[in-house]
């Protein structure tokens, strides 16, 4: 989604705002635009396409400036166009912004009525406009900003710059990520901290309902209304090259392959013990998991995914009540709420705006105690929880999640043991063997890549199809709603997933030859049951391709090809099926040439609603 980078330094920072736009690709966009005050005054570009673009247009016109703004754009009001990329500009200001302004219909018709003329469909040039107005009352660019935000609605990080002021930048945020990155160079601001790595480390997260100005000498936060605040500075953890490609030819192989490093890292606290602590996701977590009648999961797309696996794990093991939400669905449901609820919010990011909508939906319907399960430390949902569990996945670039899904699912499964342990449900020895398992995992996963090369050959069989089934049972029915959730977002084949139990009440009747149906079929209790339902594939000459274990009872036949995992892995199985899907989508996406890392009208990080 949008991406946002400002610089005022001692030097030239073209080349900064646009490494910093570089890195912020990631994060999906249409169209890319900079900003600059230099010797002659404000100056804009602006590309429809990729970032290079706008480099190739930089460097043609020898584009120089100590002070800028620029941005990536993620159409949201407005077509991909030059005309509505950002930044946009009104008298000599410029303005970049990320989120949803809603109440823009009103703002713009009554700044038409005061004479401004619009030159875009988007709802940020409404606020460029606004601070011009607010100019004309308070000459000062931080108070007519400021001035100018009180009277939005909805969510934004904005950056703005004034020819008259060529020497400072000013940014707000109110529900869209945004922070400060500071040097003895010069003081800029971004989405996130990747963009800033090439010329600082030393970061401060602003809040939600801060301002701050920024010169080439110092920073300055302020609440809207302007009464100061300070944001402690921290140093970030992110490694530059952990957000470089290295060998790899896309960063979704990359973070395919990451994941026994992942998940090693992600469990590297569990250490030797024998048992699992509670203090693994906050001092408080005994005390509130002990409160806790049931556990509400919410969260979009493979986190959901991720949350429905661990139902099965958290009814089963622990013997709580699980419910799962998709959460732009829940946000707006009229639920019956009980206090005595786990809240537990996944997210690869923590900046979904659907997901932090849904956690102070139900944090305003009295659920108190909430944990969180999240990748990015600093990100807005960790600090809006009490309990929080920081996955050590590393940064996930790539817009197709992986890595972010299996060590979450491993946070979900720490969970579990210890809502069946505070429960008594888990014995001394048990606990041991679970652990056992869990640290075993990295070398498992690094087995299941090995499968590789046999994908590689179904890849390119399925990249001549249109469509395509997924079944699973169990725990294993997510499993294939997110095999077919990376298929249609990187191959951009039409792909459903159903439990394999409901073929026959409806989905058997798209099977034919040219439909393949593809079945996660584990060696556990379903899988007889399971293997009837391929059997009634196979009858309507249905084509199948069969990810079973090394020890599953089913033979490779006509119109049966099977791959098996090395090992069966008990609850965690669904951990260890999900790999040869992402593989086989990363390779069908290779086939078909599309993307792979940004695929189409897609973001990384869904900021908006
Ligand atoms: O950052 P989050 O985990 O909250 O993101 C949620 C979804 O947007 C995300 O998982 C999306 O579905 C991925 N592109 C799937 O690969």
């Amino acid at each position: 989604m949008c991406g946002i980078v400002a610089a005022v330094a001692d030097r030239n920072i073209v080349s900064v705002l646009l490494q910093g736009l570089r890195r912020l690709e990631y994060r999906g966009y249409d169209s890319a635009g900079l900003a600059l005050v230099d010797g002659t005054g404000l100056r804009r570009l602006r590309a429809v396409g990729r970032v290079a673009e706008l480099a190739a247009q930089a460097e043609a016109s020898r584009a120089e400036g100590r002070t800028g703004i620029a941005h990536t754009r993620w159409a949201t009001h407005g077509v991909p166009c030059e005309r509505n990329a950002h930044p946009h500009v009104s008298g000599g200001l410029a303005v970049v912004h990320n989120g949803i302004i809603e109440n823009h219909e009103a703002l713009r018709a009554r700044l038409k009525s005061e004479g401004y003329v619009f030159t875009s469909d988007t709802d940020t040039e409404v606020v460029a406009h606004l601070i011009d107005h607010e100019l004309k009352r308070t000459p000062d660019l931080f108070a007519a900003t400021r001035a100018a935000i009180a009277q939005l609605q909805g969510a934004y990080a904005l950056a703005v710059l004034r020819e008259a002021e060529p020497e400072r930048v000013i940014v707000a945020r109110e529900g869209s990520p945004l922070l400060l990155g500071l040097s003895a160079e010069g003081n800029y601001a971004a989405s996130d901290a990747s963009a800033l790595l090439q010329v600082t480390r030393r970061i401060v997260y602003l809040e939600n309902g801060d301002c701050a100005e920024l010169t080439r000498t110092g920073h300055r936060v302020t609440r809207v209304d302007g009464s100061p605040v300070t944001r402690p500075e921290t140093e970030t953890y992110l490694s530059a090259d952990a957000v470089e490609l290295g060998p790899y030819r896309h960063y979704m192989q990359k973070e395919i392959f990451e994941q026994p490093t992942a998940l090693a890292n992600t469990l590297e606290m569990l250490g030797a013990a024998r048992s699992v602590q509670p203090g693994l996701f906050g001092a408080r977590c005994e005390e509130t998991l002990k409160e806790i009648g049931q556990v509400l999961i919410i969260a979009c797309g493979t986190s959901h995914h991720a949350g429905l696996v661990a139902r099965y794990w958290i009814e089963a093991l622990a013997g709580v009540p699980c419910n799962v939400e998709v959460a732009s669905e829940y946000r707006y449901r009229e639920s019956v709420a009980d206090p005595r609820t786990l809240v537990v919010t996944l997210s690869q990011s923590g900046e979904t705006a659907d997901t932090l909508a849904a956690l102070q939906h139900a944090k305003s319907l009295g659920m108190r105690h909430t944990l969180c399960i999240c990748n990015v430390p600093e990100s807005s949902l960790v600090r809006e929880n009490d309990l929080r569990f920081i996955t050590r996945a590393g940064p996930e670039i790539g817009v197709a999640s992986t890595k972010a899904f299996t060590t979450q699912l491993a946070a979900l499964y720490l969970l579990t043991l210890i809502l069946a342990k505070l429960r008594g449900r888990l014995s001394e020895s048990t606990e041991a063997a679970e652990l056992q398992h869990l640290r075993h995992l990295p070398m498992a996963v690094s087995r299941a890549l090995e499968l590789e090369p046999r994908i590689r050959e179904w890849a390119e069989r399925f990249a001549m199809k249109q469509d395509a089934l997924f079944l699973g049972r169990g725990r294993h029915y997510p499993i294939a709603l997110e095999g077919a959730l990376k298929l249609k977002e990187i191959t951009y084949i039409h792909a459903e997933a159903y439990p394999a139990g409901e073929l026959k009440h409806g989905p058997l009747a798209l099977v034919d030859k040219d439909m393949p149906v593809i079945a996660v079929a584990p060696n556990d209790a379903l899988l007889e049951k399971l293997k009837s339902n391929l059997q009634e594939v196979r009858a309507r000459g249905g084509e199948l391709y069969v990810f079973a274990d090394a020890d599953s009872e089913i033979a490779e036949t006509a119109g049966v090809h099977l791959l098996r995992l090395p090992e069966h892995y008990g609850q965690l199985s669904a951990l260890l099926h999900v790999v040869p899907l992402q593989l086989l989508a990363y390779h069908v996406a290779l086939v078909r040439g599309t993307d792979v890392d940004k695929p189409r009208n897609l973001a990384k990080s869904v900021t908006v609603e």
